[in-house]
């Protein structure tokens, strides 16, 4: 499997014309699998510099994976992007390489950010067993020799353990510094690629990377156009995440409780006060199942009031419940992580005995949420 991997093209003002034809030759003589362009294909974000680099580009041979860069969100500018390359993220599968090409950027400004919708969207484009590669405009870790080095996407910290998570032995891809440099987060490959036809170029010639991965590992090389090839370096892949990550991100992450109940909803309506009280800032519960017993509702309202806990009534229990992390329930015949054996309570006495007994196990159950 071999990339060209290309980026900051800036068509308009700043766009060298030979370099570019020079470059799209090359890659055209190198065939490879895919050719990926992490953004900036503009400099003002207006229409005859999108439409130019589409007709450019249609002289480059290959696949293409395009998205955008902070260059060509300017002046409203991701408009004319979807107009000619369409979605501004997408996947590509290559056989067991799965390329997914990420939007870091923000309408009208410089700043990088992919934001928890994008990050949910990467977890579950990556696929266990292939090789990911993430490509973004944006760096999320400082380049040095650019003069900006403390620049980065402002969700930085959540890109990287998101990226480090989830594209564990993979690949990332950035551009946006006009500086090629590749680094490792952990065992992330992280590669930016200079700029291919820009004349802010701040290295000896315009430039573009060459990935080859193969089951030894991923090469890469770093072509400048009118100079040469610079052979980088070669590095392993290594596709399992540490179980260290795993347990950070499950220590960090919200976790949701449903405490169901088919025949009556008081237990769970007291779980849910109690749980919501008692637990750690991250975690949180719902309470599901039938209308509440209307003869001991009152009571458990009114006990749990007087505990100095708030009520709410419990949702109707149907099919497809909203996802959640841990599921208990009152009763054997539903399919849950724990069955809570307590007794639908009789009168105010035994409401109160109940409370205590859920409080205790509620306790246990963080316990057991947070160090297994
Ligand atoms: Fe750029
Ligand atoms: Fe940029």
């Amino acid at each position: 499997m071999r990339i060209a991997h290309i980026s900051d093209l800036h068509f308009g003002f700043e766009f060298l014309k030979n370099k570019f034809e020079n470059a799209i030759k090359q890659i055209n003589k190198l065939e490879p699998d895919i050719t990926v362009i992490t953004g900036d294909i503009g400099l003002w974000g207006i229409h005859h510099e999108i439409r130019k680099a589409y007709e450019a580009l249609s002289d480059l041979e290959s696949d293409l994976l395009i998205i955008p860069g902070n260059h060509d969100a300017r002046n409203d500018g991701i408009k004319y992007f979807n107009l000619y390359f369409g979605k501004t993220k997408r996947t590509v599968k290559i056989d067991d390489i799965v390329l997914i090409g990420v939007d870091s950027t923000l309408p009208d400004s410089d700043d990088g950010y992919i934001g928890p919708e994008q990050r949910q969207w990467i977890a579950k484009s990556v696929r266990q067993n292939c090789i990911n590669i993430i490509a973004m405009h944006h760096h999320v870790v400082p380049v040095p020799h650019t003069g900006r080095n403390m620049n980065v996407l402002i969700d930085a910290a959540e890109t990287v353990e998101s990226l480090t998570l989830h594209c564990y032995g993979g690949i990332v891809l950035a551009g946006h510094r006009h500086v090629p440099y590749s680094t490792k987060l952990l065992r992330t490959h992280i590669i930016h690629a200079g700029s291919l036809s820009s004349y802010k170029v701040l290295m000896p010639d315009n430039n573009y990377n060459i990935i080859e991965i193969s089951e030894d590992g991923i090469s890469l090389k770093l072509r400048f156009i009118d100079i040469g090839e610079v052979e980088i370096g070669r590095f392993k892949l290594k596709p399992e995440t540490p179980e260290s990550l795993r347990k950070y991100h499950k220590l960090t992450s919200v976790k949701k409780i449903l405490f169901i109940s088919k025949r009556n909803a008081c237990r769970t309506k007291i779980a849910e006060a109690l749980f919501n009280k008692i637990s750690p800032d991250n975690m949180y519960a719902i309470s599901a199942g039938t209308e509440p017993a209307k003869d001991v509702d009152p009571i458990v309202s009114k006990v749990l009031i007087e505990m100095g806990f708030s009520v709410s009534t419990p949702r109707k229990l149907r099919r497809g419940m909203e996802e959640v992390d841990y599921v208990i329930s009152f009763d054997e015949d539903v399919d849950a992580d724990e069955l809570w054996d307590i007794k639908v309570p009789v009168d105010k006495e035994d409401c109160k005995r109940v409370v205590k007994k859920i409080e205790k196990m509620i306790n246990e159950l963080v316990r057991k949420i947070i160090l297994y």
